[in-house]
């Protein structure tokens, strides 16, 4: 059993360091885009058979260290009574955008089991095919992200109108986020119990905060998610982009894993971190369209970076796109193993 992911959590020697992608499955694989053309994105999510299908794809294709469920963070706003979609070209759309307190109260604090159950049938069918080859990552979208997509309808620049609802109605901000992240904490505890052996937090548009706005808006509620999870003892990865100037308020949110975007140089950022949590990220996701020798000597500046540190898992900063060659992203998970082999 290949356990070095679930190792580097914990801060425990590895004998190669880990590597997985977020967005491993996707438009980037040809397997992906076959299944695609035959189901929409949300049949894939809806369909445990579909969803086991899709996750495997990049674990049978490439030398991942960790599998990730297929779903999307947007899937818990349908049974929180928000409904969306995925428009082709533009991504998603939410129907009706939350703007109003009296919006916010309507929305229901679902129970996963009942609104999510098919999310929890996934991980259990993964976890069976996987049959410990490789350990299974859940995960579910932050308070904060999740309110962007919420507030504006979907995809922002400048998220003018999550934060004006922020600093103008500041108590149904927090109700929102208070309901978001009760949804999200026993979304993942139920992850967790259906197989997930770690779990992702993605804070993808935090960055858009300032410090002092992030510790008043969205700390709390971050720290309260992650307090619940941290209770089933799996490792957490808390994830954000832009966070150049928050990583130390999102450590002391929670977490045990701490993800790092390619704005942010890794060994500095760990040195801030401190000790008490392992690191992951960070190559920019750009560098996979080549040229490939650029893209493996900016890995290998990453790796020496870290070099003798226990606790890193190598990813991209941000997830894979669509353009990627998967030769590109093959060759970078195998210089990963083969640079620090250790002895
Ligand atoms: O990483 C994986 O392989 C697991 C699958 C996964 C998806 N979405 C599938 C997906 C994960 C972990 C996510 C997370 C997600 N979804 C995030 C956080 C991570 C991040 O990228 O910041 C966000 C913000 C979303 C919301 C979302 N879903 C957007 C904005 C879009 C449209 C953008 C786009 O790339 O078209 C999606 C669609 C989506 N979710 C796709 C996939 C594979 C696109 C594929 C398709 O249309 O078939």
């Amino acid at each position: 059993m290949n356990d070095r992911f679930l190792r580097a959590c914990r801060r425990e020697p590895v004998d190669r360091t880990p590597v997985w992608f977020m967005r491993q499955a996707g438009r980037y694989m040809a397997e992906y885009r076959a299944l695609r053309a035959k189901h929409t994105l949300l049949d894939l999510c809806h369909t445990p058979e579909l969803s086991l299908q899709v996750t495997m794809q990049p674990v049978n294709a490439l030398p991942v260290d960790a599998a990730i469920l297929f779903a999307d963070i947007l899937l818990p706003l349908e049974p929180m009574g928000a409904s969306f979609e995925f428009a082709a070209g533009e991504g998603p759309v939410i129907h009706e955008p939350i703007r109003s307190r009296a919006q916010i109260d309507a929305l229901r604090v679902c129970d996963p089991h009942e609104g999510l159950g098919y999310v929890l049938e996934s991980l259990k069918l993964i976890r069976r095919e996987l049959n410990g080859r490789v350990p299974l990552i859940g995960f579910a979208g932050a308070p904060f992200t999740l309110a962007s997509y919420l507030v504006e309808g979907g995809k922002s620049a400048h998220f003018v109108k999550t934060k004006t609802l922020m600093y103008r109605e500041p108590e149904a901000w927090h109700a929102l986020m208070e309901k978001l992240s009760t949804v999200v904490a026993k979304y993942l505890v139920a992850q967790v119990a259906a197989g997930a052996q770690a779990v992702q937090l993605f804070d993808s548009w935090v960055g858009a905060l300032s410090p002092q706005d992030y510790v008043t808006y969205v700390q709390p509620h971050v720290a309260r998610i992650l307090a619940e999870v941290t209770t089933c003892g799996v490792p957490v990865i808390h994830f954000g982009t832009g966070t150049a100037t928050l990583l130390e308020h999102q450590r002391d949110a929670g977490g045990t894993v701490i993800g790092v975007d390619w704005r942010t140089p890794l060994a500095p950022a760990w040195d801030r971190l401190g000790n008490g949590v392992a690191v992951q990220g960070n190559l920019d996701p750009v560098l996979l369209l080549g040229p490939r020798d650029v893209m493996l000597r900016q890995a290998t500046d990453i790796l020496t970076s870290v070099k003798g540190r226990e606790g890193h898992i190598f990813n991209l900063g941000h997830g894979i796109l669509p353009e990627t060659p998967v030769d590109n992203v093959r060759a970078l998970a195998d210089l990963v193993h083969s640079l620090t082999e250790r002895a």
